[in-house]
């Protein structure tokens, strides 16, 4: 049975950095699922789906022609990966997010990464819902201002225009969308060690993600 440890936490916790990280350390796969999430809504954008119609939405998550090699993400074999950084593709995600047919369709496939030597999961409800099971959870956390800066630094870096009160504005929305949804809100798990990373360098973080996992 291949191990799973799940990182959630909110949006620009560091979570995908982080797990892509630990992933490499430990020569194991990563699922980034919030890509599933964003792939879902710029198929829905592509195709003139309307938001509001959950089911049409689900129809979509659950067609999607995605694949995932070398860091990139393609939809229909397209390369994709720059298109789901964009802030109104991360809300829109988060809208779909909140329906449960939405979510219930991208279930299975978030569960098939788990294959071979070991998962590192990236998310939001990776300890909660998808691999409940997972020997090592965390929930990453950061104050809303790092977060901010981070994102604001990451849009930048690729060469994409970027406001920053615009962001923590985004950010608050999204926060708490994702917090008081019906379905899969973000919440650690039971079992899940929290972690701070507002002080943290990413090392320090992957080191102290390693060094729960060595225990
Ligand atoms: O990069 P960021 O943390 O902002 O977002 P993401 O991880 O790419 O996910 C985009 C959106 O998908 C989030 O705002 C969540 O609403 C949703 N999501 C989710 O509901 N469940 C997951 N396991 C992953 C993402």
């Amino acid at each position: 049975n291949t191990p799973v440890i799940t990182i959630d936490g909110p949006t620009a916790s560091g979570k995908g950095t982080v797990a892509s990280r630990v992933a490499q350390q430990l020569g194991w796969h990563v699922l980034d699922s919030g890509a599933l999430y964003r792939l879902t809504a710029l198929a829905c954008e592509q195709n003139m789906i309307d938001s509001d119609e959950e089911s049409a939405v689900a129809q979509q998550a659950q067609a999607l022609d995605v694949h995932f090699s070398a860091g990139r993400s393609y939809l229909n074999q397209v390369d994709v990966t720059d298109a789901l950084r964009q802030e109104h593709i991360g809300l829109l995600a988060s809208k779909i997010a909140a329906y449960p047919a939405v979510r219930e369709a991208l279930l299975a496939r978030q569960r098939a990464f788990q294959t071979g030597k070991g998962l590192v999961a990236d998310g939001r409800d990776m300890g909660t819902v998808v691999f409940p099971n997972a020997p090592l959870k965390i929930f990453l956390v950061a104050d809303v201002q790092s977060r901010a800066q981070r994102r604001y630094k990451q849009l930048i870096d690729k060469g994409i225009s970027a406001n920053l009160s615009d962001l923590l504005v985004d950010l608050q929305a999204r926060d708490l969308r994702d917090t008081n949804r019906a379905v899969a809100p973000l919440k650690p798990a039971q079992d899940a060690y929290i972690l701070d990373s507002s002080s943290l360098s990413i090392d320090e973080t992957v080191n102290q993600v390693l060094q729960y996992w060595a225990n």
